[in-house]
């Protein structure tokens, strides 16, 4: 999902480094977002001009130190609250005090994440929740901190508007808005499925076609990748305690046998590769 935050700031002219530890992700991810760029250029919905200049803009670090520089971050790396906790740690010792932390956590407790910063930055630091593919989807989902104040909630209100994002908020619960009424519906999908009430593909017609939804829910679930599926039905049966919350054990299984969806080329379907 980080690709597709760079590409969006980018877009509307913001100077963009995409901090990521392994570099060859990094040049992954601008392929990708070059690829976007190129589509629409052939779609006649962007200038030649506007794509290069929107790609001069994004450019790829291995060194945290980057962020010395920037007014935001948008921290989006795998939904672990250790992973994230480890990285705020690392930013907020290199980070100006002026720098917004926003994180793009699908899940996990704003508070929680927010003690990983000192006490003077967490009034600038947020949850600023992005939907995938991002330069498509029109949503931003903002949750405040106990201790986010309306400076910086204006701050990032303002930013999505300039990126075009309409912007629900959230109270700092599990799941927040759109993951809570997402995911009973994908796990009760995934119990259809495993106990042989239809097949993937008839599943996904059927919301398709019944419900209007442009994926089904096992296509979304794979598109979104099961991994982080389960990370988050796992935050929300912990943090909620409800039955319908509860990862299937399909889910469960395929995840453990490390298909996870789009991105692996198989899940609850197959994917060709390439
Ligand atoms: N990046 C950029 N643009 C993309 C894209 C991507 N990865 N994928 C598709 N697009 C663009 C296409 O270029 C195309 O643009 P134009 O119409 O201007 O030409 C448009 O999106 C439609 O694409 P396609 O015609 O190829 O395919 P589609 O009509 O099937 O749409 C889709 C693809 C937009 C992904 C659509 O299937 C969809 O909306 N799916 C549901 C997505 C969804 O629910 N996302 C939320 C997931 S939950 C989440 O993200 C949060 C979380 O915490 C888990």
């Amino acid at each position: 999902m980080g690709h597709g935050i760079a590409q969006v700031h980018a877009a509307i002219g913001k100077q963009v480094v995409v901090y990521e530890p392994q570099l060859a992700r990094a040049a992954a991810g601008r392929d990708r977002i070059a690829g976007n760029l190129e589509r629409a250029v052939t779609k006649g919905r962007l200038e030649p001009g506007a794509r290069d200049e929107t790609i001069g803009r994004i450019t790829a670090t291995d060194d945290p130190a980057a962020v010395s520089d920037a007014d935001l971050v948008v921290e989006a790396v795998f939904e672990d609250v250790g992973v994230k906790t480890h990285l705020w740690r690392t930013l907020d010792g290199v980070a100006p005090e002026r720098t917004i932390f926003a994180t793009n956590t699908s899940s996990i407790s704003i508070a929680t994440l927010a003690e990983a910063v000192s006490p003077a930055r967490r009034t600038r630091f947020i949850g600023m929740h992005f939907f995938s593919p991002v330069p498509v989807m029109p949503l931003v989902e903002l949750i405040r901190g106990p201790d986010t104040s309306d400076a910086t909630d204006a701050a990032v209100r303002g930013l999505a508007a300039a990126l075009d994002k309409q912007v629900i908020a959230s109270a700092d619960r599990p799941g927040f808005l759109v993951n809570r009424i997402l995911m009973p519906f994908l796990a009760e999908a995934m119990r259809a499925f495993d106990e042989g009430t239809g097949s993937a593909e008839d599943i996904d017609t059927g919301a398709r076609i019944g419900l209007n939804h442009p994926m089904g829910p096992l296509e979304l679930a794979d598109f979104i990748g099961l991994d982080v599926v389960l990370g988050i039905m796992r935050v929300l049966h912990h943090g909620l305690g409800q039955d319908h919350f509860e990862p299937p054990p399909a889910l469960v299984r395929l995840v453990e046998a490390g298909h996870l969806g789009q991105k692996t080329g198989r899940g609850f379907h197959t994917y060709p590769r390439g």
